[in-house]
């Protein structure tokens, strides 16, 4: 067995002080230095900007240094009618408004590299134009963006300010015939662009098929009228017009009394009819609401108390791209390793948790519990179908999708503690048997637990502090004796032998 910890070092701190620093410096002088530069403007274009600028109306001319210098068109079509659409949009916005712009297929682009885009850091304005096709879905062609977007809107590691830099406008192309799925794939692109902090420079517009509900006679009618408020739009500057509504904040709060941890099936709960949960007996770990916000943030939850996501870089190697560290490390193959936990509660709150205002805590298991097979079962049954929405989309790679079915390493490590769960042995064991290597990762308040642990192929404490104070502060832990378990789990683990 190979272990590993982190450890807090004073000198890591002072460096990572003295680079923020000198990043700081480095980045005012960039800015320093970019204010005095101008941006390139294509030749040919020149000559009709300065003739746009000198026809522009003065209140709108004062916003010049914050107009958008040019115009990224992404769409993706099924049927022809976005494409048809798009070409004239970028063809008025050339030829007579003289602004450079440019169409871009989805199928054609790699997500980040859409919003990281050094376009859209030069102040291009990105538009968006998606159809929504058969059974709700965006064309093949967007269905790898569409799905990367609503990951990272979802994903806590992701910074929510993430896309801060990108301002963007959608139109979706839909016919209201299909009522709960009319223009569905715009309606989420608009809405998972606001959440990663992108600047919506207008509504989102739907356009309609049905000539007889369409606020404008027709689907064509509709993106004119749209193309007339885009041409506003880029002679003005980005402020986010409108508000952006957290539809995900179904979560509870807790009490902000750190002594006064209440689980979150309590909470929900009217007070009269909160109960001792052990006079009753074992209850339910997931609530309907906490299930309900779990699997919109595109969690399978399996049975009572698991759950299975696919990471990020078992996606990423299917298309042939970079796996994880793990992967440049020991070699593993991040398109054939599945991540899962047997326990999504826990015994901390920690500040950085992405779930600290719904995650179930305990100090012990006292949940309905599943046996370790069921889970198995369940989370490879779940991510193999994951999985298998990746067929056929553009960018993966038939043999490493080929590949990606058959699970070679499991990740325990999703969320939660999933040392708490009675049975982990055995279920480490069962993979072991299936022939699957297990990461297992612990959060260092169960040091008896630890010792307890069969040997993994890797095992894991996150070190989140390396002061009492701080562990307190940034960990939140329901142990009173929360630093004494620390200290002995870190011992638990320099027990453990390494094993060839
Ligand atoms: C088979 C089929 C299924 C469709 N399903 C939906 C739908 O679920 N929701 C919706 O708003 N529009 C739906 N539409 C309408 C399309 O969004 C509309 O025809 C659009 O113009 C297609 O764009 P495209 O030609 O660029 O692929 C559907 C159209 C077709 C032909
Ligand atoms: S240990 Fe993990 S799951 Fe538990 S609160 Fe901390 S970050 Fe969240």
């Amino acid at each position: 067995m190979m272990l590993e910890f982190l450890l807090s070092i004073n000198f890591l701190g002072h460096f990572l002080i003295a680079s923020v620093i000198a990043l700081l410096i480095f980045k005012n002088f960039c800015n320093l230095y970019s204010a005095e530069t101008s941006e390139p403007i294509l030749p040919t274009a020149k000559r009709q900007q300065k003739e746009n600028e000198r026809q522009r109306p003065q209140s709108l001319y004062r916003n010049i240094d914050t107009n958008f210098r040019c115009i990224e068109v992404y769409f993706a079509t099924e049927y022809g009618n976005t494409k048809k659409l798009c070409e004239k949009l970028v063809e008025y916005f050339t030829t007579t408004k003289s602004i450079d712009s440019v169409l871009i297929d989805l199928s054609n682009i790699e997500p980040e590299d859409v919003l990281h885009s050094k376009n859209a850091q030069r102040k291009c304005l990105s538009l968006f134009v998606l159809p929504t096709v058969t059974d709700g879905q965006p064309p093949k062609a967007a269905k790898w963006f569409c799905k990367w977007l609503s990951d990272a809107a979802t994903d806590f590691r992701i910074d929510k300010q993430s896309q801060a830099h990108v301002s963007y406008a959608v139109f979706g192309l839909g016919n209201s015939v299909y009522a709960e799925n009319f223009n569905i794939v715009a309606k989420e692109v608009d809405e998972n662009l606001a959440q990663l902090g992108a600047c919506r420079v207008c509504k989102l517009t739907l356009g309609d098929e049905d000539t007889s509900e369409s606020q404008n006679g027709g689907l064509e009618a509709d993106f004119d009228a749209w193309t007339k408020v885009i041409e506003n739009v880029v002679w003005s500057q980005c402020t986010p017009p409108y508000e952006v509504l957290d539809t995900r904040a179904n979560e509870v709060e807790t009490s902000s009394e750190e002594e006064d941890v209440v689980d979150i099936e309590d909470l929900v709960k009217p007070k009269s009819k909160r109960t001792n949960s052990k006079s009753e007996g074992a209850k339910e770990m997931i609530t309907p609401q906490l299930r309900g916000v779990l699997t919109k943030q595109g969690y399978k939850l399996i049975g009572f108390h698991s759950g299975v996501k696919l990471c990020r870089w078992t996606k990423s190697m299917m298309r042939g791209r970079g796996g994880c560290y793990k992967h440049t490390f020991y070699g593993i193959e991040s398109h054939r390793c599945m991540e899962t936990t047997p326990s999504l509660a826990c015994a901390n709150k920690c500040v950085f948790c992405w779930r600290h205002h719904s995650n179930p805590v305990g100090t012990e298991w006292k949940w309905k519990m599943d046996d370790a097979n069921t889970i198995l079962r369940g989370a490879l049954e779940n991510h193999y179908n994951m999985i298998k929405e990746f067929k056929g989309v553009p960018g993966v790679l038939p043999e490493k999708f080929a590949e990606a079915l058959a699970v070679k390493h499991c990740a325990l490590s999703l969320v939660g503690e999933p040392i708490m769960y009675p049975e982990i042995n055995k279920f480490c064991r069962l993979l072991h048997e299936e022939g699957i290597s297990t990461f297992l990762v612990t959060n260092a308040q169960f040091p008896e637990a630890i010792r307890a642990m069969d040997p993994v192929t890797q095992l894991y404490v996150s070190v989140d502090a390396s002061t009492k104070e701080s562990l307190k502060k940034i960990d939140r832990p329901l142990f009173k004796d929360f630093w004494e378990r620390f200290i002995d789990s870190l011992k638990a683990l320099s027990e453990k032998t390494v094993q060839p």
